[in-house]
């Protein structure tokens, strides 16, 4: 049984005040849940605070939205694994299509996070996604191979770790969808893959991102290969995320 994840992105959005408002409401109107999860990526000078707001609630988890490969050292303006985990985080964001496409960061980058992350205790959520012209070409499963291959060679128990999120960079902020099918398409690919690599792919959680809203969360949650969401735009108002949240799982 793979625990559906509800992850919020907050991109460049809530400081420390906004994030504790958000978290305010949040826990007063969405209970402990014992059928689903709840992730948080806020920014990075808000980690504490969600993290000291949710207190010992094992169904939220808070995750920084990047960290650096080393462990410390004279980059400045980077973020450690063992600085985001100090301040609450227990995962990070990989590989956002953000990072990749509006700050250069290359497969074999994403590549060195995903090893720091493990090694300092972190669930990396690895974003995955190809581009409207790569999709249109017929090379979506090429792209999204390509950047999976920074799983290539972790031990199978390590591996069994990643939740892997399938977001479609053409669907990113833009209003447009992945259909229902077709993305459940790419997770059945991205499923085979780890399964191929010694880890029970049945266990993997694969989310979708890209566009989810209040309108299309439930037909995208009713596919047996999604695992649950990451959402950036309609994770920031709080009452339609309390909403969204609460979705029916099939
Ligand atoms: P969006 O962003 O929901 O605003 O499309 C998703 C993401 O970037 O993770």
């Amino acid at each position: 049984m793979r625990e559906p994840i509800f992850a919020a992105n907050w991109k460049m959005h809530l400081g420390p005040d906004g994030a504790r408002d958000f978290l305010r409401t949040f826990l007063a109107r969405v209970p402990d849940s014992t059928d689903r999860e709840f992730w948080f990526f806020p920014s990075a000078v808000a980690l504490e605070a969600v993290a000291s707001r949710i207190g010992d609630r094992p169904d939220i988890t808070v995750g920084a939205q990047n960290v650096h490969w080393e462990a410390k050292g004279a980059f400045t303006g980077e973020l450690s694994v063992a600085m985001a985990r100090e301040a609450g985080a227990g995962a990070a964001l990989v590989g956002h299509s953000e990072r990749r496409h509006v700050f250069g960061e290359t497969v074999e980058e994403t590549g060195r996070k995903v090893r720091s992350l493990l090694d300092g205790g972190l669930v990396p959520m690895l974003c995955v996604g190809e581009k409207i012209e790569e999709r249109e070409a017929g090379e979506t499963f090429a792209v999204i191979t390509r950047q999976l291959t920074v799983l290539e060679g972790l031990p199978p128990d390590r591996l069994a770790t990643v939740v892997i999120a399938y977001e479609p960079v053409w669907a990113i902020g833009t209003g447009k969808t992945a259909t229902p099918r077709d993305a459940a398409e790419v997770h059945a690919a991205i499923r085979s893959w780890i399964g191929a690599r010694g880890v029970d792919g049945g266990q993997t959680r694969i989310l979708y991102g890209g566009s989810v809203k209040p309108e299309n969360i439930e037909s995208l949650m009713a596919q047996s290969e999604i695992d649950g969401v990451l959402v950036g735009g309609a994770s920031l108002v709080v009452e339609s995320w309390c909403d969204m949240v609460r979705a029916r799982l099939d």
